[in-house]
C-alpha cells in the first residue's frame, strides 16, 4: 500500500512538472498562438498556408543568416510590406519579440 501510495505521488509529481513545463515557457506560447499556423510549430515553414506563401525555412540556417536579429525584430514588428506578414507591435510587446528573435534563431538545426 505504501508503494502505491510512493508511486502515485511519483507520477504525479512528474505529470505536474510536464504540465509546468509546458505552460511555463511563453514564449514557445506565443509563437504557437501567433506564428505557428503560418511559419509551423518548427518554424519550417511547412503548413499549408506557409507553403502557398512560400515562407521561408528558420531551420536552415543559411535562411536566417540573411538577417539580423534587428531585422527580425523590426518584421516581426511592424510586418513585411507586401505580403500577409502583418505587424505584432499591438499584440505583443517589445520583450516578447525579443524573446521570438531568440525562439527563432534557436530553430536551427
Ligand atoms: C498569416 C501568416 C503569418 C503569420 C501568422 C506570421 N507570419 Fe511571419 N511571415 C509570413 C509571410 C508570408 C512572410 C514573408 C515571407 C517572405 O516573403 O519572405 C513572413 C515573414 C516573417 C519574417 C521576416 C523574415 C522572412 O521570413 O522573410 C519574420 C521575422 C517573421 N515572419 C516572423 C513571424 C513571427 C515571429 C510571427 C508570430 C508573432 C509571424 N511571423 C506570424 C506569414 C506569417
Amino acid at each position: 500500500m505504501k508503494k502505491a501510495l510512493t508511486l502515485i505521488a511519483v507520477s504525479a509529481f512528474f505529470l505536474n512538472l510536464n504540465l509546468l513545463g509546458d505552460d511555463s515557457d511563453p514564449v514557445k506560447a506565443n509563437w504557437d498562438r501567433h506564428c505557428k499556423k503560418c511559419h509551423a510549430e518548427d518554424g519550417s515553414g511547412a503548413t499549408k498556408i506557409g507553403e502557398k506563401l512560400e515562407i521561408k525555412d528558420y531551420t536552415d540556417a543559411a535562411v536566417l543568416a540573411e538577417f539580423s536579429d534587428e531585422d527580425l525584430f523590426t518584421m516581426t514588428k511592424d510586418g513585411v510590406d507586401g505580403t500577409k506578414m502583418k505587424g505584432y507591435g499591438k499584440k505583443l510587446s517589445d520583450d516578447e519579440i525579443t524573446a521570438l528573435v531568440a525562439y527563432m534563431r534557436a530553430m536551427v538545426k
